[in-house]
């Protein structure tokens, strides 16, 4: 039952008979995984809100500070991970039963895409989703880290339930745009995090509002600072605006994450903020003030 993942020599993955989830939640020790200080998942309700950009950018911006970070892609449904990284190699097996991440600008990653390049998806059932999880935590060489990363595919389904139940997260991040659709889906995200009794860091606007290249002026696209208001509502600490820059897509799309460019880049400055801001809310939460609610200033 334990091999879900094999690599073979065409590169396809295996999947074996499921077992049942287990039904508690892990207890938060000193250390989520061995070697692993923090694991910060990033949900939103609603999809292409930008989870897997702000996943991405933040792995990258903490490694280029200096700490040591992994990347899981939990999207196995669409894992873009990849393509935000350039990086699709097969991995190599370390060892008769674990896998060695790959690593790109610093980052730890593995990703289903990895396991199963090209267009043709794979169809998970729920037992399985369950499975491949546990494995890109525990048999994945991961070394040891100061922040692993987690994104997750859009909603509040199986494979938050899946990650929760194998392992302590430190907190969870959630995504939204200030539309009041993907706020309302942020606010079930919000709700799911809490019944799961995961500590929120926060949530994060984004694609807040766009500066016109020609006048400068911004522009609230999707009704500005409607995640902020959200997060007050309901508590939770907010982590800042990023805004809509087409540079951010470009980059993305190329492989090339923004923050590459540093965190004086007018293209990457809001991002670094919110970095700085959940590195301080990961610490608080460690030190045991994760009740993920702020006081209103
Ligand atoms: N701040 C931003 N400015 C400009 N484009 C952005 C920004 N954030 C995300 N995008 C773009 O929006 C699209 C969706 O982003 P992304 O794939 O990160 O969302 P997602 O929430 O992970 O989606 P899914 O729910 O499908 O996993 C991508 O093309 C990405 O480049
Ligand atoms: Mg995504
Ligand atoms: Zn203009």
């Amino acid at each position: 039952m334990v091999a879900l993942f094999l690599l073979s020599s065409t590169g396809v993955t295996h999947l074996s008979s499921p077992i049942p989830p287990p039904a508690a939640r892990p207890a938060l020790g000193p250390q989520p995984l061995p070697g692993v200080d923090a694991i910060i998942a990033v949900g939103s309700g609603k999809g292409g809100v930008g989870k897997t950009t702000l996943a991405v950018n933040l792995a990258v911006a903490l490694a280029k500070m200096g700490h040591k970070v992994g990347l899981l892609d939990a999207d196995v449904y669409g894992p873009n991970v990849p393509l935000m990284l350039g990086v699709n190699q097969q991995p190599r097996m370390a060892g008769e039963n674990r896998i060695e991440p790959l690593e790109a600008f610093g980052v730890k990653v593995i990703s289903v895409g990895f396991l199963n390049p090209g267009d043709k998806p794979i169809i998970w059932r729920g037992p399985m989703l369950h499975q491949i999880v546990k494995q890109f935590l525990a048999q994945v060489a991961w070394g040891n880290l100061d922040y692993m990363v987690v994104d997750l595919p859009p909603g509040t389904g199986d494979i938050a339930l899946s990650l929760v139940q194998s392992v302590p997260l430190t907190g969870a991040i959630v995504v939204s745009t200030p539309s009041d659709v993907s706020l309302q889906d942020a606010r079930k995200a919000v709700e799911m995090f809490r019944q799961m009794k995961v500590d929120l860091v926060g949530v994060v606007e984004n694609m807040s509002y766009f500066v016109c290249p020609h006048c400068h002026h911004e522009i609230d696209i999707f009704s500005r600072g409607g995640a902020e208001t959200m997060a007050k509502h309901f508590a939770v600490p907010f982590l800042g605006s990023i805004e809509l820059d087409p540079e951010v897509r470009k980059a993305g799309d190329g492989g090339k994450p923004v923050v590459l460019a540093g965190e004086n880049s007018p293209h990457a400055t809001s991002i670094y903020q919110f970095a700085q801001t959940v590195l301080a809310r990961v610490a608080e939460i460690k030190g045991g003030e994760g009740t993920g609610v702020i006081q209103i200033q």
